[in-house]
């Protein structure tokens, strides 16, 4: 069995060692520029056209990501990108979903307390009580109830804030109010003081937050993106926050990679940038889960986290 891995921000040979590691059998190799040689299996993060030409016998491309919104969009663009008999696998889980718990959880409990605004009055040396929001009201809402947002969704249930999540199909999800499907979006939104973006980034989901959205939250709310750049309308997000109708906004995910220096949100206080980092793939989580599905299709056994290339995720 022939494997082509290609990453460009990690460090390949550790990748590759213990890819062999979790599976002996197979011949690994860095797939470089020029390289048609046979391969049964793509192991992949951002991978350049050229990688996917001529491959029929390609069996499977592993997406070294939950999302596959950059191989789609290749795809898009240039139909036939993808060899026609491989499937797409994405990252399921693999250590994210407890990463975006913390993060979201750090978010949340950061603007109830007010500990943003705590920040800025020490920047002005004041010393100042400011008052709490209140628990009951204060209701969380989760865009997007896959693998990392049911997750997120039932940790801020522990915390007992009030919970709502919105997905495609109706879920049950103990201690969060669900709502699914185009038609709820709206009773979703509403009154909702803290919004946290999982969704992937399709046709149907890009832009989606956007002012219409911001109008049909409570006033003052907070934003939280953890999925895409492409899902957010970022002159939409700055009218709303010098509206007040955004009182601050926690950003991971931006259009362009790094943000650029000269970008608006640099300069705007109450909005909290990170650099892509709320769930970052971990190498042995993900190998192990790699490997497992690798045996699996070899076995003919079925496997999930099979990409539905129509629906986008
Ligand atoms: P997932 O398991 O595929 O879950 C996606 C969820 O979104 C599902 O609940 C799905 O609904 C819902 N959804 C999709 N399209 C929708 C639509 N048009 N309307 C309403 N709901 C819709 O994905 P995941 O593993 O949780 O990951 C989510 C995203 O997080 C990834 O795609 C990626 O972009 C992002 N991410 C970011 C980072 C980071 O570090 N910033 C790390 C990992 C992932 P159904 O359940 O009904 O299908
Ligand atoms: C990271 O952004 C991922 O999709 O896993």
């Amino acid at each position: 069995m022939k494997i082509i891995f290609h990453e460009t921000g990690a460090d390949v040979s550790l990748w590759l060692d213990e890819l062999s590691r979790a599976l002996p059998e197979a011949e690994l190799r860095e797939w470089q520029p020029g390289d048609t040689a046979p391969a049964d299996y793509a192991i992949v993060w951002r991978a350049p056209r050229e990688l996917f030409a001529n491959r029929p016998d390609l069996k499977a491309v592993f997406n070294l990501g939950a999302g596959v919104d950059a191989i789609l969009d290749v795809e898009r663009r240039e139909p036939g990108t993808l060899p026609p008999n491989a499937k797409l696998v994405r990252l399921e889980d693999t250590g994210m979903a407890q990463q975006m718990v913390e993060y979201a959880t750090h978010a949340v409990l950061r603007y109830m307390r007010r500990f943003d605004e705590y920040d800025l009055l020490q920047g002005e040396g004041r010393w100042e009580k400011l008052k709490a929001h209140r628990r009951e009201s204060f209701t969380v809402g989760v865009l997007g109830l896959g693998v990392l947002g049911t997750e997120v969704a039932r940790a801020l249930d522990r915390l007992r804030v009030p919970v709502r999540g919105f997905s495609r199909s109706e879920k049950r999800i103990e201690g969060v109010e669900t709502y699914a499907g185009e038609a709820q979006f709206d009773a979703f939104l509403d009154g909702v003081k803290v919004l946290i973006n999982l969704l992937p980034h399709t046709p149907d989901t890009e832009g989606i937050l956007n002012r219409t959205t911001f109008a049909k939250l409570a006033r003052g709310a907070y934003l939280v993106n953890l999925a895409r750049g492409a899902h957010l309308v970022d002159e939409d997000l700055l009218l709303a926050l010098e509206s007040g109708q955004i009182a601050a906004a926690t950003l991971d995910v931006f259009h362009t990679e790094p943000l650029a220096r000269d970008h608006p949100f640099w300069r705007t206080p109450r909005v909290t940038i990170t650099p892509h980092i709320s769930a970052e793939t971990l190498r042995e989580e993900s190998i192990v889960q790699i490997a497992w599905k690798v045996k699996a299709l070899e076995r003919g056994e079925p496997i999930s986290g099979i990409v539905d290339l129509e629906r986008g995720y």
